[in-house]
C-alpha cells in the first residue's frame, strides 16, 4: 500500500502536525490497538490524546495528481483545526494511505486503516471505481466512510455509513447534457467511455439518456480503457460522423491524449466532459488542443465568495499552487468530518454516522452541503472551459 517514494514525495509537502503514516520521523503515540480492535459493532478505542482519521488516496499511478491534491488539502484542513484545538478538545492525527490508483489496493488501504491504526473515520477516494472498492469493508466494520470526490451513485448506496460530499453523477451528467442542448445548441454527438472506470460508465449513460430526452442524437458511441495511448481509430470514426460535440467523461491523463489526436486529426467538434478533466496536467499534456473543451466540475477558484477566496489565498499560500476541484473537495470534507465528530460529542463511529447524516447547510469551498437522505449532498454544478490555457468560469447551474 504505502510507498516510500510517495511517502517521501507526501513527507516533503511540508506536514508540520500532521503525521504521515510511514514517514521518517517520529512516530505516533498512539498504543497500537490489539489485532481484530474496532472491528463491526466495537466503537472505536480511544487513541490516546488524538483523534484518529485515515485516508486512502491515488498518490501515485495513472491519476496521481487527484490523490496529491487531495492530500495537501486534508493536511491544510487538519492544521487549521489543530491550530484552533482540534476536535473534543484533542489534536486530530490524519494517517494517509497510498492506494496507487488500483481498487484491490483500496479495499486493502481501508482495511488497515480500519483494523490496525483504528481510525474513527475513512477519508477516500477520488476515483469512483476505488471508493467502490474500499466501501464494502468500512460499511461492515461500520466505520463511516467519506469520499469527499467519488460521484457514481452507486459509492453510497453501498450502506448507511458511507458518505459522499460532492453531488452525484446522475447531476454532472444532467449539467452537461443541458448546457450542451440549451447553450451550444448541439443538435448530435458522440460517447467516448473509459470502459475501466465505473465513473466513466455512469456519467456516458446519464449524458446518453438526457441529452437524448432533450431531442438530441447520438450519432455514434466508442470505447477505450485506461492504459490505452493510441485513440485514433475511435476518434477517426468520430470525424466521420461530423457531431456537434463529442463527450468524453474520462480522467485527465488519457483525454489530454484523445484531445490532442482529435485536433491532429482534425475533428473539429466541441469536447465536453466532466470533472475527471481536473488536472494541471491536462493542459500541460494537451497545450493548444485544450483549447474550448468545457467539463462540469465543483468549484471555481475565482468565485469572489470569501470562503473560496480565503481557501484559495491560504492553499496557494502554503504550496504554491492554486487547489483544484479535489483539493476543494477534500478540504470541505475533513472540516465536515471535524464538525459532525465535534456535534457527536463522543469517540464513536456509530455517533459520528448519525452526526454525518444531519450535515444541514454547511459553508463549504464547493458551496452549501447539505447531506440527504440517501448520504449525498445536493449542490451546484460550475461548468468551466479552458481558454487562453487557463480554466476558466463559464456558470454554475443548480440541481432542479
Ligand atoms: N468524480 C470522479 C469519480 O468519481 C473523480 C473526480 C472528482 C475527478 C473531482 C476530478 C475531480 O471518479
Amino acid at each position: 500500500m504505502c510507498r516510500s517514494g510517495v511517502l517521501t514525495a507526501l513527507c516533503g509537502v511540508g506536514v508540520g502536525a500532521l503525521l504521515l503514516a510511514g514517514c521518517p520521523g517520529p512516530q505516533p503515540d498512539t498504543e497500537s490497538p490489539s489485532a481484530g480492535a474496532g472491528a463491526k459493532g466495537e466503537p472505536a478505542p480511544a487513541a490516546g490524546g488524538k483523534i484518529v482519521l485515515g485516508s486512502y488516496m491515488c498518490n501515485t499511478g495513472p491519476f496521481a495528481t487527484f490523490g496529491q491534491s487531495s492530500t495537501k488539502a486534508m493536511e491544510m484542513a487538519v492544521e487549521e483545526l489543530n491550530a484552533k484545538g482540534g476536535v473534543l478538545g484533542k489534536p486530530i492525527e490524519l494517517i494517509v494511505e497510498d492506494d496507487q490508483c488500483k481498487p484491490e489496493e483500496a479495499a486493502n488501504a481501508a482495511q488497515k486503516l480500519i483494523q490496525q491504526d483504528n481510525v474513527l473515520c475513512v477519508l477516500g477516494e477520488v476515483a469512483s471505481s476505488n471508493s467502490l472498492a474500499a466501501a464494502p469493508i468500512c460499511q461492515d466494520a461500520q466505520t463511516p466512510m467519506v469520499t469527499p470526490s467519488s460521484t457514481n451513485p452507486a459509492v453510497t448506496q453501498t450502506g448507511d455509513y458511507i458518505f459522499r460530499i460532492c453531488f452525484t453523477d446522475d447531476f454532472q451528467g444532467v449539467v452537461m447534457s443541458k448546457y450542451a442542448v440549451e447553450e451550444l445548441k448541439a443538435k448530435t454527438a458522440v460517447v467516448f467511455s473509459d470502459v475501466a472506470s465505473d465513473y466513466s460508465k455512469g456519467l456516458s449513460k446519464v449524458f446518453r439518456e438526457t441529452f437524448t430526452a432533450a431531442g438530441g442524437e447520438i450519432l455514434g458511441e466508442e470505447s477505450y480503457n485506461q492504459s490505452d495511448r493510441d485513440f485514433r481509430a475511435q476518434l477517426t470514426k468520430f470525424k466521420g460522423l461530423s457531431p456537434d460535440v463529442v463527450y468524453v467523461p474520462g480522467y485527465y491523463g488519457e483525454v489530454a491524449l484523445i484531445l490532442s489526436q482529435a485536433r491532429q486529426l482534425g475533428l473539429k467538434a466541441v469536447f465536453l466532459g466532466g470533472d475527471g478533466f481536473d488536472s494541471p496536467k491536462l493542459v500541460e499534456i494537451a497545450g493548444k488542443a485544450a483549447e474550448g473543451a468545457l467539463f462540469s466540475n465543483h468549484y471555481s477558484k475565482d468565485d469572489p465568495n470569501p470562503v473560496v477566496q480565503q481557501f484559495v489565498a491560504s492553499f496557494q499560500a502554503k504550496y504554491n499552487e492554486a487547489p483544484d476541484a479535489l483539493a476543494a473537495c477534500a478540504y470541505d470534507a475533513v472540516r465536515i468530518v471535524a464538525q459532525a465528530i465535534e456535534t457527536a460529542g463522543v469517540e464513536d463511529r456509530t455517533a459520528l454516522r448519525d452526526a454525518l447524516a444531519g450535515i444541514t447547510d454547511f459553508d463549504g469551498v464547493t458551496g452549501k452541503i447539505t447531506i440527504d437522505e440517501n448520504r449525498n449532498a445536493r449542490k451546484s454544478a460550475t461548468i468551466l472551459t479552458i481558454k487562453g490555457g487557463k480554466q476558466t468560469f463559464v456558470k454554475t447551474m443548480a440541481p432542479e
